[in-house]
């Protein structure tokens, strides 16, 4: 037992439009009932639909997210979105290096800590996301991708702001492919990504600091997987898109906590 809250975000990823958007939403208020009581939630919709799904939030203690930012706060970026954007319309985490802007869009690791930082100085909260692809983990380097990322993406925040950080570890192998990490495993890159944050920072931080696992979450798994020590939540991706399946993933990780 920890006294971390356990935390689930939905990350909707480029999915829905505007009217299922709101209604997943509306849905997951709908059936949210006492659980954000034990654990923190947060969906991440499309950019496009932060507003209307914001909306329909208001005075629900359910976080509205977004999945990426800039680094800069206005200017000639055609196409970015400013933290300070992000803020007019209250939202309160963003995710920061999901592998898909890594692996498909091309984000390298320096990008990933100036967003990082940048957010971070804002006063949103962040979910910095990292995790090993399949190459890798067959070559035996899973340990050492992870807490490279980590150790990039965390570089230049204090102690004092990593009560605003929570990390993902989601295996690259396991994302929209129906493949989980197996629950040991996954404990055992949550509790390597745990000891560098130890080393980086102190105990203090290492104990605090949430540690989401995603890749293929879904009903059935989700128990499991949240029961591990070092497993505080999920990031959940496809089974985030139906409300009854969230709010089944949320019960089990209200239940770990
Ligand atoms: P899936 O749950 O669809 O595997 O996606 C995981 C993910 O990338 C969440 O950010």
């Amino acid at each position: 037992m920890t006294d971390r809250r356990p935390f689930v975000g939905g990350n909707w990823k480029m999915n829905t439009d505007l009217a299922s958007a709101v209604e997943l939403a509306e849905d997951i208020v709908a059936g949210i009932g006492g659980l954000t009581e034990q654990c923190e939630v947060a969906v991440f919709p499309p950019f496009p639909y932060l507003h209307s799904v914001g909306k329909t939030l208001e005075d629900h203690r359910i976080i509205l997210g977004a999945q990426d930012v800039y680094h800069e706060s206005n200017g000639a970026f055609t196409g970015e979105i400013s933290v300070e954007m992000l803020l007019d319309l209250k939202v309160g985490v963003v995710l920061i290096g999901h592998s898909e802007r890594r692996h498909v869009i091309g984000e390298p690791d320096e990008l990933i800590n100036l967003k990082a930082l940048k957010a971070i100085e804002a006063g949103l909260d962040i979910i910095l996301c990292l995790g090993e692809n399949m190459t890798q983990r067959e070559a035996g380097q899973t340990k050492q991708i992870n807490l490279g990322q980590l150790e990039a993406g965390l570089s230049g925040i204090p102690t004092s702001q990593m009560s605003q950080v929570t990390i993902a570890y989601e295996p690259i192998w396991a994302i929209g492919t129906g493949l989980s990490a197996t629950p040991a495993d996954a404990e055992a890159a949550h509790g390597d990504i745990r000891g560098k944050l130890a080393d980086l920072y102190d105990d203090s931080v290492a104990n605090s600091v949430r540690i989401q696992y995603g890749g293929s979450v879904n009903a059935n798994n989700a128990g499991d997987l949240f029961a591990q020590p070092n497993i505080d939540g999920g990031l959940i991706g496809g089974a985030s898109l139906k409300a009854d399946a969230f709010l089944d993933i949320v019960r089990d990780a209200a239940r770990s906590g």
